[in-house]
């Protein structure tokens, strides 16, 4: 491996990861890149046991057991555009930096469920960011995959789920932008405050 400036690397990607939407956004990708057709987002937040989980499930091809060891690894990527890669690593660094960790599920051929804890109070928490507006980006790349958003904190809770939109469109595109923007705000205004 000839010089890659790691330090540069990583500051750069820590500027771009300042709110746990993105790291969802970018958790969701590797899905994608796993050939999912349902992903679904599950976010627990509880002020009452000061914990925060984020989970992303996808039904992807999977990765063998020696790919889930390397997986932590910034230089372990199976892309071939570049020699490293950072998503699950920075995932996983958040958590750590917020009294949590970051757990692998995966079995080949059914899929992959990552899971990420907080200390919600943490200091270094990263706050949720814009969920609608990384629900609206993953849903209008990809209309043909299902994804779901699933919220619930301390009794109350909120689901959205794409698949049922898309029966309820009965034929007209989840990726309009109308359609796309009331997607967000839904999901905003449910979110809202937290
Ligand atoms: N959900 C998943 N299903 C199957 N394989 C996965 C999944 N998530 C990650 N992987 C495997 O782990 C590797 C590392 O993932 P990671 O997100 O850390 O980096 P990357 O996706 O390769 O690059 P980057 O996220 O920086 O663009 C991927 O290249 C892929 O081989
Ligand atoms: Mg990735």
């Amino acid at each position: 491996m000839e010089h890659l400036n790691l330090e540069f690397v990583w500051d750069l990607d820590i500027v771009l990861m300042e709110d746990l939407s993105l790291h969802i956004l970018d958790i969701a990708e590797n899905s994608i890149d796993a050939g999912a057709c349902r992903i679904e987002i599950i976010i627990s937040d509880s002020r009452l046991e000061d914990t925060f989980m984020l989970r992303i499930k996808d039904n992807g091809k999977g990765m063998d057991e020696e790919t889930v060891r390397k997986i932590r690894d910034p230089f372990f990527t199976t892309k071939t555009a570049r020699r490293f890669g950072l998503g699950i690593p920075l995932l996983a660094q958040s958590a750590e930096e917020s009294g949590g960790g970051l757990s692998i599920d995966s079995r080949q051929g059914k899929g992959t469920t990552i899971t990420a804890e907080f200390r919600r109070s943490h200091i270094d928490r990263k706050p949720m960011g814009d969920i609608g507006a990384t629900m609206m980006i993953l849903i209008g790349g990809h209309p043909e995959t299902d994804f779901s958003l699933d919220y619930s904190a301390d009794g109350c809770s909120y689901r959205f789920d794409s698949a049922a939109l898309k029966k309820e469109l009965d034929g007209v595109p989840v990726n309009l932008p109308d359609i796309l923007k009331l997607i967000r705000d839904d999901i905003n205004e449910a979110l809202r405050g937290r």
